[in-house]
């Protein structure tokens, strides 16, 4: 998820570059790079930072060209740093990319023993050198392009040059690539905003286009080298509305970018074939007598840890002890040298758990965390880590750091499961089966979000709702609840189910709105007592379930169907209508969604 820009014209590219770059800072990166072709020669200069230490290295150093590739990173293989940013050269070819290279240690070590050397960490690296190999071997540029992409496996979206040509290639699979059609002059971009300001005519190109941009003109190829057209589309876009990809907010935005996130959390990992989930960046110690799990976190990740318990304790049999963070180490938990500490963290910085994956230390547990942000403080000082992939997260409510922490978990789960010998080659690919379904069922709960906006107008005037769920469905209620609270600061409270009679129950009547989350599990019937409770005293219900329950209809306010799935991966579509609902019901009543009141995106405060 970096920023990708692309220029061919008259002009000094420098300055176009680098205004394109600005604006895409708003989508968070860590380091960035420029390349710049004059004459038969290409200059790069890369900076770990912020894109105005790269124009102040780059102008010092009086970089000129009218042709040129530039870069925003954010790191996904190998950490910030000025070695593993963008643009990577090979031979005479320069590359920039956004995207996961699945097969990358596959081809790196191929194209090793063919002499090449490697000078970063990065999965990208392997492009350029790929593509060289096939100049090398007498193809020409764009037909070493085309033979190099079909070995590569994964995401990508593309910007390559070569010293010896003055042209430039667009590549896109599984990455979005814009070409913005401006007269003389050529230029491609990752994001819309990066080019809005040049032109409002754009092409949104499909998967596997090659575009060659040549003399301030472009055609665009199949993979076969094939001429094919696509349409200019007139976008009437501000440059606010363009970094919103169209929508009204980063947080919609990130919702409906759940089925990609969750695919790429999975790129590389998870093998159906050999019923196997491939964690190797993970260095786990010998655990074959793990006695326990811990699981701590802050706010969503927290619920996240408490999604993960049920996951693991009802596949692998293994106690696990989860706990919010900022209570964590001041109980002084009872740690044994068996036991394992996951810590839960989108930004990696929450300085709670930081704190509580020292105090998992000074106990002498192997401490392994979940971050989405590489580089960050709990990643690095973590004694291992499995990156979220999710991209990066810019609405202060989370959703998509969420369901890919809830796709992580289940994967070590697997993973572990294995390793461990307690689940057998047949259980893990059925649920690696359902697992990769998971992407097309959310997608699908988004193509209905119209009928969750409905839902919502009928909830705005209310001041109190209550969330109620059983089993792995009352953390998703939790989580439901603190995204109303946190964005349209109405009180929401979740419950189990089964606990209502305990005392909410005293709250109910026609004021108060139930929403309740009940797939038809083995506690379905359970809860539907629970409803009868609700309705005996006029309260109003919502129903999220997975099949349509005739009984309930005509009774309850609403039902809403979604997709069923197995139960350790219920979370992973009941998140999206929860999240939905919280984001219309905060919409209609014109709260700050992206930044609500008293909330900061990283707390890094205890
Ligand atoms: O970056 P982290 O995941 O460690 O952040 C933890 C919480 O601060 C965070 O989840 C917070 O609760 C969000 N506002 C939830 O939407």
């Amino acid at each position: 998820m970096c920023g990708i820009v692309g220029y061919q014209g008259r002009n000094e590219a420098f300055s176009i570059l680098i205004d394109a770059l600005k604006k895409l800072e708003y989508r968070g990166y860590d380091s960035a790079g420029i390349a710049i072709w004059h004459d038969k020669s290409i200059e790069i200069i890369r900076r770990k930072g912020k894109v105005d230490d790269l124009r102040k290295a780059a102008s010092e150093n009086k970089i000129k060209g009218t042709m040129g590739l530039a870069h925003t990173r954010w790191a996904t293989h190998g950490i910030p740093s000025e070695r593993n940013a963008h643009p990577h050269k090979a031979g005479d070819v320069v590359v920039v990319h956004n995207g996961i290279i699945e097969n990358y240690m596959e081809i790196k070590e191929q194209l090793k023993k063919q002499g090449h050397r490697f000078t970063s960490d990065t999965d990208t690296e392997v492009i350029p050198h790929l593509i060289n190999s096939y100049i090398e071997k007498g193809e020409g540029f764009i037909d070493a392009v085309r033979l190099a992409i079909r070995g590569l496996e994964g995401s990508y979206a593309l910007g390559i040059m070569r010293q010896k040509e003055r042209i430039m290639i667009a590549v896109k699979k599984e990455s979005p690539l814009i070409v913005g059609v401006v007269d003389g002059e050529s230029v491609f971009a990752s994001d819309a905003p990066a080019i809005i300001d040049m032109t409002n005519k754009l092409i949104f190109l499909e998967d596997n286009d090659i575009v060659v941009f040549k003399d301030g003109g472009f055609r665009i190829m199949d993979i076969d080298g094939n001429e094919i057209n696509r349409k200019v589309h007139t976008v009437n876009w501000t440059g606010a509305m363009a970094q919103k990809g169209g929508f009204k907010h980063f947080m919609l935005k990130e919702i409906y970018e759940q089925p990609r996130a969750i695919t790429e959390t999975l790129i590389g990992r998870v093998r159906e074939e050999k019923a196997e989930v491939d964690l190797d960046e993970l260095k786990l110690p010998d655990m074959k007598d793990i006695k326990k799990i811990w699981m701590v976190a802050c706010g969503t990740s927290y619920h996240a840890c408490l999604i993960g318990k049920y996951i693991f304790e009802s596949s692998l049999r293994i106690p696990v002890e989860t706990d919010i963070a900022s209570e964590f180490r001041y109980r002084e938990p009872i740690m044994g040298r068996h036991d394992m500490l996951i810590l839960v963290s989108q930004s990696g910085e929450t300085a709670d758990t930081i704190a509580a994956m020292k105090e998992g230390k000074k106990n002498g547990v192997y401490t392994l965390s979940i971050c989405n942000v590489l580089g960050s403080t709990l990643s690095r000082e973590s004694d291992g880590v499995i990156f979220t992939h999710a991209g990066p997260e810019i609405g202060v409510a989370s959703t998509k750091a969420f369901t890919t922490q809830i796709t992580v978990l289940f994967m070590l789960m697997l993973h572990m499961g294995r390793f461990l010998g307690v689940l057998d080659k047949k259980t893990v690919r059925e649920k690696i089966v359902e697992l990769k379904k998971i992407p097309h069922k959310i997608q699908s709960i988004l193509n209905d979000a119209q009928k969750i906006e409905e839902m919502a107008r009928r909830f705005i005037t209310y001041k109190n709702f209550l969330y109620l769920g059983r089993g792995i469905n009352y953390p998703s209620m939790m989580e439901g609840a603190l995204k109303l609270k946190e964005i349209s600061y109405i009180h929401a409270e979740a419950y189990a189910a089964g606990e209502m009679k305990h005392g909410p129950i005293a709250l109910i009547d026609e004021n108060l709105p139930v929403f309740v989350l009940s797939p038809h599990d083995r506690t379905y019937q359970k809860t539907c007592s629970n409803i009868e409770e609700v309705f005996a005293r006029r309260g109003k219900v919502m129903l999220i379930t997975d099949i349509y329950d005739h009984e309930m209809s005509g009774r309850a306010d609403s039902i809403l169907v979604i997709p069923s799935t197995i139960y350790e991966l219920q979370p992973l579509l009941s998140a999206v209508p929860l999240q939905l609902l919280a984001y219309n019901i905060a919409n209609l009543l014109g709260t700050d969604v992206d930044q609500p009141r008293n909330l900061a995106k990283s707390v890094t405060v205890e």
